[in-house]
């Protein structure tokens, strides 16, 4: 048995097969590169490229694994959360084969199918429950989960997520995007205490938007003074970096020990970042269990999505029905 998975609730297009946990193929298309000169997803452009290219790699996704359409038992589907127009595309795909195969298919939560993303091409017992942590371009989240099917919102941030900080940062320091893969580049440790940011953080909840103006300003504050030098930057940026990735740290691990859970999962783009999987791989020292997911999994990919979705299936045979409605943030 296995499980397709299509994923476009943002500027991935991507479908995957999955055998359990075992990744069978898992191709994606992104029209990143299209957004890159607005220093943000556009969604109409996204749209458009959903559309162009799902049937195409869906096509790859099941040729390459050599599977029989008949032997797919379950289509999984990210519905929830992400832009409207992307969403669309894949549930309506979805359906359509769903019609089209006589096979169910199942709605999923983009941020539960990140949590997931550990687990994929891996024989690790589920460590349930456990506190997730997504960390993204649109989310900052804080989740227990008792089971994949029993996953509640512990807190959030209040305004921007972290990888939208690292964008914005990054977008006014003339850097690239995604921008949190170009300040994990040019990150020193030592001037990480160069200069001293701080994000807001009230129990499980956060706050970046403070320290993104914070960073803004200090840049501009110099910039008066005289044209900045490389090391200057670096200094500004490793700081920031340090200073977002400490309190996401810090959240995750007072959620653990308030409720007296060893088991941290993590997931998400900006759990790509080099700084970020230190200080959470050092809270194994303190005794907690830390699953991050392998890099080819961090950024959005179709994968998590067939995994989880074979998961609930397999275990309560749950299904969406044709009434199922893509949800946008
Ligand atoms: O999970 P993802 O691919 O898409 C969303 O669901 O949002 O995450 C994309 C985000 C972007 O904001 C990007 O800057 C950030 O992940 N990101 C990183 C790194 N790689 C990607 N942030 C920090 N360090 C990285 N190495
Ligand atoms: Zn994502």
């Amino acid at each position: 048995m296995y499980a397709l998975g299509i994923e476009t609730s943002c500027d991935e297009t991507s479908c995957a097969v999955v055998r359990n946990r075992e990744v069978l193929t898992n191709f994606t298309v992104s029209s990143l590169r299209y957004h890159r000169k607005y220093g943000g997803i556009v969604p109409e452009i996204a749209t458009r490229n959903h559309l162009k290219f799902i049937d195409k790699v869906f096509l790859l996704a099941i040729r390459k694994a050599k599977v029989d359409l008949k032997d797919i038992k379950v289509i999984g589907v990210t519905y929830k959360p992400g832009l409207l127009g992307s969403l669309l595309v894949g549930v309506n795909f979805a359906k359509a084969l769903s019609l089209a195969l006589d096979k169910p298919f199942l709605g999923i939560n983009h941020l539960h199918a990140h949590l997931f993303s550990p687990f994929l091409n891996n024989q690790i017992p589920f460590p349930l429950p456990f506190v997730g942590l997504v960390a993204s371009g649109g989310h900052t989240e804080i989740f227990l989960v008792k089971d994949f099917s029993q996953i509640k919102l512990l807190g959030s941030t209040t305004d921007d997520a972290c990888g939208e900080v690292f964008d914005k940062v990054a977008r006014a320091f003339g850097l690239g995007y995604p921008g949190g893969v170009y300040i994990d580049k040019v990150y020193s440790p030592d001037f990480r205490e160069s200069f001293s940011f701080r994000c807001g953080r009230k129990g499980f909840n956060f706050s970046f938007s403070g320290v993104k103006t914070a960073v803004i300003y200090k840049k501009n504050e110099l910039e008066k003074k005289q044209k900045l030098d490389r090391e200057t930057k670096i200094k500004i940026l490793s700081s920031f970096q340090e200073s977002v990735v400490k309190t996401i740290v810090e959240g995750i691990e007072e959620a653990a020990t308030k409720l007296g859970i060893r088991n941290i999962v993590c997931g998400g783009g900006v759990v790509a970042n080099r700084r970020l999987r230190e200080l959470l791989r050092n809270l194994e020292k303190k005794g907690f269990k830390i699953f991050l997911p392998s890099l080819a999994y961090t950024t959005d990919n179709a994968a998590m999505v067939a995994g989880i979705a074979f998961y609930l299936y397999n275990r309560k045979r749950e299904t969406s029905n044709f009434k199922l409605e893509a949800e946008a943030n």
